[in-house]
């Protein structure tokens, strides 16, 4: 693992934040990637990491994408993150004192970044983080926000689908269409609904082969083991869990003619994409289509939006993901590589209006 000041010095971002808390054997770091059109958002995750460099790299990457997600959304946010690197998953007043002392870090930003919920973190987070920062989405409605934002991310990927089955296939009917779901998770549980209603038969695969049976019984569909995602035949594979799946490697050897799902990160090497695109395999890119759940909870808590219009907002996902399609074919690179194109238009564009 490089060492701090070379992982700075190859990131583009704008601010890295470290803080190391003592008392719950933990570092903390904000990246702060772009303010270039509005403050910085994007969740905080809380995982155990191998070094503590690895946490910082982790939130490096993934505050980047989160810049293009949110431009690409045409959200009036640049992009942040935050990762709390921990040695174990902490719970009880251990957890909430941790994200209270993560909290008045966010507090004394200024509003220059603002969380959310993301790996590990969930909206009793956002709750004990929101008592001490206003810069907090996705908190309970009983504290006074939009909640989980697992459904709307679900019903932004299962459009994103749609989208793509109609590139691939010509028609966006999910009947008789397979679509192999990667993580029983809140987004992975909630996308087999939507796709099993509209049709499709869908095959899960979890870890947790307990909670990917529940969810096959729910649906109807049938249980994939984790370790087989690779041999699986499918029209869709919906990555819902885990970044990093899409290697040369398994890119090479997937079976199936679409790749759209919700995970961050999804390419663990760039070329992955090309190898996808070679194969005739189309891919959706992550930050396009993932962006259900930002889309929801800044429309909601900071833009005054109807429930009518985050529908509609969440339903563009599948008409700018065409986009990206008819781009990459225009220009012959990888859908990955044409949604960084149109990211970096957007982000060249004047900057919208700061709302917030
Ligand atoms: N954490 C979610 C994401 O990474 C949603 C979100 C992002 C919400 C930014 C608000 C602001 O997409």
């Amino acid at each position: 693992m490089p060492a701090y000041e070379e992982l700075l010095e190859r990131w583009d971002g704008e601010a890295a934040i470290v803080r190391r808390d003592r008392a719950a054997d933990a570092w903390i770091f904000i990246c702060v990637h772009s303010t270039r059109r509005g403050p910085a958002g994007g969740g905080t995750r809380m995982k155990v990491y191998a070094s503590a460099a690895d946490g910082l790299q982790d939130a490096m990457r993934l505050s980047a994408a989160m810049t293009r997600k949110l431009a690409v959304a045409e959200l009036p946010l640049g992009g942040g993150k935050g990762v709390i690197a921990v040695s174990d998953i902490p719970a009880g007043q251990g957890r909430r004192a941790l994200l209270h002392r993560y909290g008045e870090l966010i507090e004394s930003l200024g509003g220059t970044y603002r969380t959310s919920s993301d790996m590990n973190t969930g909206e009793e987070d956002m709750d004990v983080i929101g008592e001490r920062t206003r810069y907090v989405f996705g908190r309970s409605p009983a504290a006074g926000g939009a909640g989980n934002p697992a459904d709307p991310t679900a019903l932004g990927v299962f459009h994103g689908i749609r989208a793509s089955l109609s590139e691939a296939f010509g028609s966006d009917d999910l009947r008789g269409r397979t679509v192999l779901v990667q993580g029983a998770g809140g987004v992975g549980s909630q996308l087999a609904v939507y796709a099993g209603g509209k049709g499709a038969f869908v095959r899960i695969a979890d870890v947790d082969a307990e909670r990917a049976r529940a969810v096959a019984a729910r649906v109807g569909g049938d249980v994939v083991p984790a370790d087989r995602i690779l041999e699986a035949e499918a029209d869709v594979y919906a990555p819902c869990a885990i970044g990093g799946v899409l290697t040369p490697d398994t890119a090479s050897q997937l079976r199936c003619r679409i790749v759209a799902g919700s995970a961050n990160n999804q390419l663990a090497e760039p070329e992955a994409a090309d190898i996808l695109r070679a194969r005739g395999i189309l891919y959706a890119p992550d930050y396009v289509i993932n962006a259900g759940g930002a889309i929801a909870l800044v429309g909601l808590e900071q833009l005054g939006w109807s429930e009518a219009e985050v529908e509609a907002a969440l339903a563009r996902i599948g008409v700018t993901l065409q986009a990206v399609y008819r781009r990459s074919e225009e220009l012959g690179v990888s859908t990955a590589a044409a949604a960084d194109a149109l990211a970096d238009e957007r982000l060249s564009a004047p900057a919208p209006p700061r709302v917030l």
